[in-house]
């Protein structure tokens, strides 16, 4: 089992970072593979709307990397979703991104344990968390429950680590959500029927 630990900071190495190594690491303890890719640091744009990826099985007209990781999130087993929090939310790059994963993994994610780990130095943590949770359930994916909200506190980068209980709680989704895998893993229950999808815009 795997799963795909998204890192929507800018910074490769700061507190978002640290704060999905220390979920990453009791996946490890508990047998699953992890790893965690770099998204923040990418120059990704938003979504055209062009409809491309609809015609095309799910693979965006944008040449900017994208594909490649969506490619990774649909393979794995579980998805983590990490962002600092700028303006009480996501930061810009992972938007983009989780915009057009949406499209582009459109049916893969379903069912999929997720979880999302934030990090901040003050305000705004649970309107970020609830950005991150949007895409999950929409795109039906089990959101793995923690002890407390999944916000972490500190300014520069390694300040997280000062945070025990923000970092328990990372170590929580890592925990909870090696659970919720090996669950599933053990369960013979075939994924519940999907019915072709009706699409109204509540005018017609
Ligand atoms: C543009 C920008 C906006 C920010 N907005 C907030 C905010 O609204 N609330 C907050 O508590 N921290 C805010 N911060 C602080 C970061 O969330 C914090 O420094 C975080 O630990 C950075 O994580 P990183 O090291 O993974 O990049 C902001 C930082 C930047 C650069």
């Amino acid at each position: 089992m795997n799963v795909i630990a998204i890192n929507g900071s800018p910074h490769p190495k700061g507190n978002t970072y640290l704060a999905l190594s220390e979920a990453c690491a009791e996946l490890d303890k508990a047998g699953i593979s992890s790893e965690i890719v770099n998204v923040g640091n990418l120059k990704l744009t938003g979504c055209r709307a062009c409809g491309y990826c609809a015609s095309h099985g799910g693979k965006c007209v944008l040449d900017d990397g994208l594909n490649e990781i969506a490619e990774k999130v649909k393979a794995a087993d579980g998805l983590i979703v990490g962002s600092p929090v700028y303006y009480a939310g996501i930061n810009g790059t992972l938007k983009c991104f989780l915009d057009r994963l949406y499209y582009t993994s459109s049916g893969s994610m379903r069912l999929k344990p997720a979880a999302a780990l934030v990090v901040l130095r003050r305000a705004g943590g649970l309107d970020t968390v609830e950005d991150i949770y949007r895409f999950f359930t929409i795109s039906e994916m089990i959101v793995t429950p923690t002890r407390y909200w999944p916000a972490v506190h500190g300014r520069t980068p390694g300040e997280v680590t000062e945070d025990g209980e923000g970092m328990q709680i990372a170590r929580n989704i890592g925990k909870n959500m090696a659970y919720l895998l090996k669950l599933k893993a053990a369960s013979d229950i075939p994924l519940p029927e999907l019915e072709e999808k009706i699409s109204t815009n509540f005018i017609r």
